[in-house]
């Protein structure tokens, strides 16, 4: 814990906004593995980008690359890989950015930790929920992943060993055994559009 350290501020958000021309907003995807959360992510992010608005993908497994490289899937580290998750998405909203996060983010207290962070600073959280049975992420498993849950070779697995609770109100509700990718990444972008958000 560090201490002597004093809080250093420059422009305001708004300050920021208006000399940018753009307003910042977390989009925050969660879902089951193999339900289409960074597939969607990609669309959305080019979608916005053609669109000159600036945004940014912070994805669950690139992540894992670096940042948060010290952290596996134990109940204790996915808690701490979202907090962080929580804390670096804050900041580019506070950028006047837009951040589109896909990660599992299993658990609901963590999701509402990360909403509770960006209200603390008014900066726009939009929860979606990247939604697919088991049943059909199974079949998918595009990454074979779920095969070795199965066979015990992953241990801890979402889905599987691991739970996934679903959100009970998120902004966007994206039913993927329905929608398309570019269906998918529309409906957010919609959303962003309705909402003055773009
Ligand atoms: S979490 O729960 O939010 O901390 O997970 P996240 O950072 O999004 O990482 C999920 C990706 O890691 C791979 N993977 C696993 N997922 C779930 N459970 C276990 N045990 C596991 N081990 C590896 C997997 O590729 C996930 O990517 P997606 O894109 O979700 O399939």
């Amino acid at each position: 814990m560090a201490t002597n350290i004093t809080w250093h501020s420059n422009l305001t958000y708004q300050e920021r906004s208006e000399l940018i021309n753009q307003k910042g907003a977390t989009i925050w995807l969660t879902g089951l593995s193999a339900s289409g959360k960074s597939t969607i992510a990609c669309a959305l992010e080019q979608l916005l980008l053609k669109e000159k608005i600036n945004a940014y993908r912070l994805d669950g497994d690139n992540i894992r690359f670096g940042l948060n490289k010290d952290l596996g899937f134990s109940e204790t580290d996915r808690i701490e890989n979202i907090r962080r998750i929580s804390e670096v998405s804050k900041l580019f909203a506070d950028s006047c950015s837009i951040a589109i996060t896909s990660f599992i983010s299993p658990y609901r207290d963590d999701r509402n930790k990360a909403r509770a962070l960006h209200a603390e600073s008014n900066l726009s959280f939009i929860e979606v929920f990247v939604d697919v049975s088991l049943e059909v992420a199974e079949q998918r498993d595009p990454k074979g992943l779920y095969k070795k849950a199965r066979e015990g070779i992953i241990k801890d697995f979402t889905g599987i060993s691991a739970p996934y609770e679903a959100p009970a109100k998120p902004e966007i509700h994206i039913d993927t055994e329905k929608s398309s990718i570019e269906e998918s990444a529309l409906q957010i972008y919609n959303y962003l559009k309705d909402n003055n958000i773009l």
